[in-house]
């Protein structure tokens, strides 16, 4: 039995910043955003969004009355969760019109968790043939206003729905993976922005993909001309490209260019959206299915990292005729339909939130799903309908 995604789903805030913009406004040369880091835009979500607003239009993007009823599971990867206790999952019950025969949960391992939450649900799948699992990751990357990690921040949310007879993707259960005790990247629970070694992250990184890729050849007796494509963890453009680099001269010429030409078309929207953490593998896998020049029956090859640290790489097949399933017109339509802030109104919105016993206004709000009331520290959600 095939198990894999069968419908997938993206969501980021409709305010961003221009990172030209934000490099003249922080006195560095542009094209050091641009090319050295990799980045055009960056998401900044309103003060009414978070990961559970995010998450809910994601979600609903991908969920109808055919497949709402036969979601068994829901998972939430996040590492910006709302919550020391209650999942972001629980949130979504009642906004979505989920069935409550569900197990519902989030899981935490920075940006890694949709990995863990997609590998589970494919295990929950094969197991339960009947039942449909959804899975969200979704995040808000903060670093801070004039830090290193600031042009490589970014918001979004990435669903899917993993079934049996996938229309999109198909995940043959080849996967490598490992974890270690890392200081590369923290956020403590005090915190609303992120500490990370920001260098030794990147090696860290490239590390991590060197051993797991050199394992998965071992295992499954494989090349990298077994793949015609190869998706990584995108925090911003550049890093997926110094892991792939590493195969330059070590695999033939024609094969390199044809992975780096597949990466390019990955990486378009991470470069106008920025970090999604958890969501940013899937963003890639997004952008090269609308983007790119994809063959029915294609190989993919994923690397996913969390820092940390966990990374895992696992293959994937792609069905022909999966863009039947997705709705790449309307999400391109939605990235051009994005409204440009400056940076001084970027810094605003970045330091301001709903306080205790605050409410949002309804004519502020520019999208379905809401924090509508911070009431005795409970937050709670609401739709507009
Ligand atoms: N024109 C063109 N390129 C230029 C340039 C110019 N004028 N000036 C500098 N550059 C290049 C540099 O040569 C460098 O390129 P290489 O990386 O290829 O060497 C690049 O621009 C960045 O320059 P620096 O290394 O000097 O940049 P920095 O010190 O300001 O920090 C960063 C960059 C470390 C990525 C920082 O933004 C950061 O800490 N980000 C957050 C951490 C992060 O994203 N880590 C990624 C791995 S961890 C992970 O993946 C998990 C996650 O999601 C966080």
């Amino acid at each position: 039995m095939d198990v894999g995604i069968d419908r997938l789903g993206f969501y980021t805030p409709k305010k961003y910043i221009d990172i030209v913009e934000l490099a003249e406004a922080r006195d560095v040369d542009p094209n050091k955003f641009t090319i050295g880091i990799g980045q055009s835009k960056q998401a900044v979500p309103d003060v009414y969004q978070d990961a559970v607003t995010m998450a809910a239009e994601a979600a609903d993007k991908v969920l109808d009355d055919d497949n709402r009823n036969d979601i068994g599971l829901v998972i939430v990867g996040t590492e910006s969760s709302v919550d020391e206790s209650k999942a972001t999952s629980a949130f979504l019950m009642d906004l979505l019109d989920l069935p409550e025969d569900v197990r519902a949960f989030e899981i935490k391992e920075a940006c890694y968790g949709a990995t863990a939450g997609l590998q589970m649900a494919y295990n929950f799948v094969a197991m339960n043939p009947d039942k449909k699992a959804l899975v969200i990751a979704s995040d808000i990357a903060r670093y801070g206003i004039k830090t290193p990690g600031e042009v490589t921040q970014g918001a979004g949310a990435v669903s899917m729905i993993v079934s049996q007879n996938p229309h999109i993707l198909k995940l043959d259960n080849k996967s490598v993976y490992m974890s270690r005790n890392v200081g590369d990247f923290w956020r403590p629970t005090f915190s609303k922005t992120a500490f990370a070694r920001g260098k030794y992250s990147n090696e860290i990184y490239v590390e991590f993909f060197t051993t797991l890729w050199k394992r998965f050849q071992e295992k499954y007796d494989m090349t990298a001309e077994d793949f015609d494509t190869m998706l990584f963890h995108i925090p911003y453009t550049k890093m997926g490209m110094k892991a792939l680099r590493t195969l330059d001269g070590q695999i033939p010429a024609a094969h390199y260019d044809k992975l780096v030409e597949h990466y390019q078309k990955s990486i378009e929207f991470s470069r106008n959206v920025g970090n999604l953490y958890t969501g940013s593998l899937y963003l890639g896998l997004i952008s090269y299915l609308v983007n790119g020049n994809v063959q029915p029956d294609e190989k993919l090859m994923l690397f996913s990292y969390g820092s940390g640290a966990v990374g895992e790489i696992y293959s994937a097949e792609v069905v022909a005729g999966f863009d039947k399933y997705l709705d790449s017109e309307f999400i391109k339509e939605e990235l051009n339909n994005r409204q440009k802030i400056s940076v001084p109104d970027y810094e605003t919105i970045f330091s301001e939130e709903l306080e205790n016993a605050g409410i949002t206004k309804l004519e502020d709000v520019h999208d379905k799903f809401y924090l509508s009331e911070i009431k005795e520290s409970e937050r709670l959600y609401k739709k507009v309908n």
